[in-house]
């Protein structure tokens, strides 16, 4: 789905919902279809490879308004939404107000401050990678040393969409150069996951030896 449309994205996951409201006339029935089916095809993706369960933990890091938690929620044992923008934040917990697994955080957009270590099964970046490859100071070196901290040892990582730069060839050279001193492994790439958005996806796992390369 690159190139977003400009529409709000449903609030809700429940396809009732998001009909009644586009019988209302609050957003076009094509647009929210896209959104739901966009939002499930990565669900169906994570789900294809073997990462989902309900003993595990998913921290969605660059959450936006709540979508994947939402979805996740009653196919995870705890979900953790994490934006560094409070505006997301506030649509995603109103968005989010009726699964009790779900948690939503703040952050400072450098680090994942208030998450243990070795305490999260799965994280996920859709869409998110590309905001810290454009920010400055590091970034995403910082986070992926963050993430690495807070995964589990043989934990999973998916990055959804990296760079946009339509050269996944390129890409995963950089994801591994990125991923691999911070004890993050690359298992899988995919040239394109979801058939509504042409984003290749990366499955990292933790190593063991983690602790080694922890800086
Ligand atoms: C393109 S949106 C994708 C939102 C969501 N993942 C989705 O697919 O609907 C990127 C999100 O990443 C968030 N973001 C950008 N930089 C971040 C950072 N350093 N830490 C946490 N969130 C960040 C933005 O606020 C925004 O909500």
């Amino acid at each position: 789905m690159r190139g977003r449309e400009r529409w709000p994205m449903p609030e809700t996951n429940r396809l009732d919902e998001v009909l009644s409201r586009c019988a209302a006339g609050a957003m076009p029935t094509r647009v929210a279809a896209m959104h739901l089916a966009a939002t499930l095809e990565v669900v169906a993706a994570l789900s294809d490879w073997g990462l989902l369960g309900l003993e595990r933990t998913v921290l969605d890091i660059g959450c936006g308004i709540g979508r994947l938690e939402a979805a996740l929620s009653p196919l995870s044992g705890a979900v953790i939404g994490l934006d560094v923008s409070a505006a997301m934040i506030e649509q995603a917990r109103t968005r989010c107000a009726g699964f009790p697994n779900v948690r939503l955080l703040l952050g400072s957009g450098h680090d994942l401050a208030g998450i243990a270590d070795d305490s999260v099964d799965l994280t996920v970046l859709v869409d998110t990678f590309p905001c810290l490859l454009l920010s400055e100071g590091e970034l995403a070196e910082r986070l992926l040393a963050e993430i690495a901290r807070v995964l589990r040892v043989g934990g999973d990582l998916v990055i959804l969409g990296f760079s946009h730069r339509d050269d996944v060839v390129s890409e995963r050279r950089d994801l591994e150069r990125l991923a691999q001193p911070r004890g993050l492994s690359l298992a899988r790439t995919v040239t394109r996951a979801c058939a509504s958005w042409d984003a290749p996806a990366f499955h990292l796992t933790k190593r063991g030896s983690w602790p080694a390369c922890r800086q």
